[in-house]
């Protein structure tokens, strides 16, 4: 439903009603974004597109630096999880899915992997959720934190060698097998910052994090970290991401933690996604660049069976 503003009103003056509009006309929510002209945009979700499981997409037959494909939007279209010139936070709660999104990621740049323009580096320090693809990443896996430590250290020299071969004669990245794309993969990344007790290492960790997310991105260096607490004691360099997902989260305070002011009274009601698995794992918002209305989206969920495949056909020898 389209409505027009009175004068004087504010977004925010119909944002923090929409519990009151969905009662009003019978629906379960009610989303508000911006047309123009001071007209709104009232959405009340008659179904839930997203309510079953979404099977994992089949990896493509052509190697591609992304968009990549991993999950589906509430209006049904394929949700493309841009990646290479940019830096992506997952947050969510513990079983709030964040391994689909890491896990559908891997599977869609698996060709560009084998062409040689993309790296996959990964760091699992929770040695749950990358070890089940080890043979993915070869001898780019660390789960100690000594060797996280050690990985990242790699991935800023990488990029600094190639900031000063292309300065003055680049300014952004292309894909080659010379310089291949760098996803840096971190699966709980506060393991490895807050709540690492040794302070060198945290030291070291931190730096490297905020030195890679600040310059890497036009350099082919890209960074994808999951963590379950936004809170920004835990995640200082949680605004160096550009890109964020919102997974089921325990706190409504959390939502524009990760998303940014206004994300929740825009919509994102992640902390009231349902903590059932087939219900509402992999659920989550994104706020795209181009709008500050959140997006609903799922993810593909990329089953043991999914990734035991994936070893077999793109595994390499780690050595
Ligand atoms: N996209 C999805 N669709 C359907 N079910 C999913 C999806 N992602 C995960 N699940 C289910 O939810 C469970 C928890 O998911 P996952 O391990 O990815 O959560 P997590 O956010 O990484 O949690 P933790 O912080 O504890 O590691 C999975 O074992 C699976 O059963
Ligand atoms: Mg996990």
């Amino acid at each position: 439903m389209t409505v027009r503003m009175l004068s004087g009103q504010a977004v925010k003056d119909w944002a923090d009603r929409t519990d009151n509009l969905a009662r009003g006309f019978g629906g379960s929510s009610c989303r508000i974004s911006v047309i123009e002209g001071g007209r709104l945009q009232l959405t009340f979700p008659r179904s839930d597109p997203l309510a079953t499981p979404l099977p994992a997409v089949p990896i493509p037959d052509a190697a591609s630096v992304g968009p990549v494909e991993i999950g589906k939007q509430e209006d049904g279209q394929p949700w493309l999880l841009k990646v290479h010139g940019t830096h992506v936070l997952v947050a969510g709660a513990t079983g709030a899915g964040k391994g689909s999104i890491i896990w559908s990621a891997i599977r869609g740049l698996l060709p560009a992997v084998r062409a040689g323009l993309v790296e996959i580096w990964a760091l699992d320090p929770k040695l749950m959720e990358l070890s089940f693809g080890r043979a993915l990443f070869g001898t780019r896996y660390a789960a100690d934190p000594g060797d996280c430590a050690d990985l990242l250290d790699d991935a800023v020299k990488v990029m600094q060698s190639r900031a000063a071969r292309f300065a003055g004669h680049r300014r952004s990245h292309t894909p080659t097998v010379e310089d291949p794309f760098v996803l840096v993969v971190v699966d709980e990344v506060a393991f490895l910052t807050a709540y690492q007790h040794d302070k060198e290492l945290r030291r070291r960790i931190s730096a490297a994090l905020a030195t890679l997310t600040t310059q890497g991105r036009a350099v082919g260096v890209g960074v994808l970290a999951a963590l379950q607490d936004p809170r920004k004691e835990v995640m200082n360099i949680r605004n160096l991401f550009p890109d964020k997902i919102a997974l089921r989260l325990d706190e409504s305070e959390q939502v524009d933690m990760v998303l940014g002011d206004g994300a929740r009274d825009r919509g994102a009601l992640a902390d009231q996604i349902s903590p059932r698995p087939e219900v509402g794992a992999g659920v989550g918002y994104v706020r795209l660049e181009t709008s500050p209305d959140p997006l609903r989206v799922r993810a593909t969920y990329v089953s043991d069976d999914d990734i035991r495949d994936m070893v077999t056909a793109y595994g390499k020898e780690a050595h």
